[in-house]
């Protein structure tokens, strides 16, 4: 009986590790904050009824200098590279932002782009923000972003995926190694050395503007997942000032479906045998189990005559 307590306690310890002190250590790790509810609070509702025709040529006259809108084969007139000596950054795409962003984030984010980013405490007038506040065509200012959030919600699509949403919304800052992702797209297959070097010098000139441009170097979050819980990634992504004050990390205004997609698409790369372990843990705990009693009996019957 002695070996059957001492193999229970030995299963309580390492249960207890797996499941309960990991996880609060975690928790404990990290800080607490009100959770997130995607409502973004501090924006006031614009209730306009947009209207998509009037929003695409007002997209075109004032968007289309930076971003380009590759469903509606639009380009930038700003070609790339000068956008990125003179912004730090890529001006992204706008054929998803209609799926991918809260429709009243993107309004106010039109109207005042680092004020709804939070991060206008980095951008004074010493360091302006590249994207300038909407200065309309009309008075009437909320309903033409209202205009130009119906059109991009026109055309943006029905569905996507956490990895397509993590290259539309967060590839412009972050790489990606595991998923072969970097900040100027996915990376190619070399058919020369000469092809590998001349991209690996363009991203990390594009790497070094964008550090100019954050004041840090976002971090490759191909491993995230391992270092934070999906509850603080939540929370952080929804509002990173709640966690690091004054970082140059944006609210970036996904709405919350899309943020537990790229969390699940973080969970697929970061830690792609997360599902296969925890469906094994418990066939080879019932498995050892079972071969312990077996053992024990048959310990049992052989000791019986002595
Ligand atoms: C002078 C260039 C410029 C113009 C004009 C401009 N943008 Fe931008 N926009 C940028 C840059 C640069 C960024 C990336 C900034 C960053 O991530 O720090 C950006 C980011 C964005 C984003 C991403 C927001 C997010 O939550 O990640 C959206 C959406 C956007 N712009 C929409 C628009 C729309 C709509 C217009 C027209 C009304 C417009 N922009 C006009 C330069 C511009
Ligand atoms: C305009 C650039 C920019 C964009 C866009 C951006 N990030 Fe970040 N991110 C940063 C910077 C800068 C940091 C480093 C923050 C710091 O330490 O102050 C960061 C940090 C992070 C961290 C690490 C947090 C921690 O506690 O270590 C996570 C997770 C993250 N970003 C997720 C995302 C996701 C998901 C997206 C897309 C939905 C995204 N980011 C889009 C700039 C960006």
């Amino acid at each position: 009986m002695r070996e059957l307590k001492i193999l229970g306690i030995v299963f309580f310890f390492s249960l207890l590790t797996y499941w309960g002190v990991e996880p609060y250590a975690l928790s404990k790790m990290e800080q607490h904050v009100a959770p997130a509810n995607f409502k973004f609070d501090d924006l006031k509702p614009i209730n306009y009824k947009g209207n998509p025709n009037v929003g695409r040529s007002l997209t075109v006259e004032k968007c289309t200098g930076c971003h380009s809108i590759k469903v509606a084969k639009i380009t930038a007139s700003m070609p790339e590279n000068l956008a990125i000596t003179t912004f730090g950054i890529t001006p992204p795409d706008l054929s998803d932002a209609g799926y991918l962003y809260d429709a009243k984030f993107l309004k106010h984010f039109i109207l005042n782009p680092a004020h709804t980013f939070l991060t206008e405490k980095k951008f004074g007038p010493a360091h302006i923000f590249p994207m300038p506040p909407y200065y309309g065509t009309s008075k009437n200012k909320k309903q033409e972003v209202s205009d130009i959030v119906a059109y991009l919600q026109s055309i943006a699509p029905k569905k996507l995926t956490g990895r397509k949403i993590f290259i539309s919304s967060c590839e412009r800052c972050h790489s990606m190694k595991y998923d072969k992702l970097t900040q100027l797209g996915k990376l190619p297959d070399f058919k020369t050395k000469t092809a590998k070097l001349a991209f690996e010098l363009k991203l990390s000139k594009y790497q070094d503007h964008l550090k100019k441009y954050l004041g840090i170097a976002p971090s490759d979050l191909s491993m995230i997942i391992r270092a934070k819980s999906h509850e603080y990634l939540v929370n952080f992504i929804d509002n990173p000032q709640k966690f690091i004050k004054n970082t140059s990390m944006p609210r970036v205004g996904l709405k919350k479906e899309n943020v537990e997609k790229v969390i699940k698409y973080f969970e697929k790369i970061g830690d792609s045998k997360k599902a296969q372990r925890e469906t094994l843990t418990p066939k080879i705990i019932g498995f050892l189990i079972i071969l312990t009693l077996l053992a024990y009996l048959w310990k049992s019957k052989l000791w019986k005559d002595l």
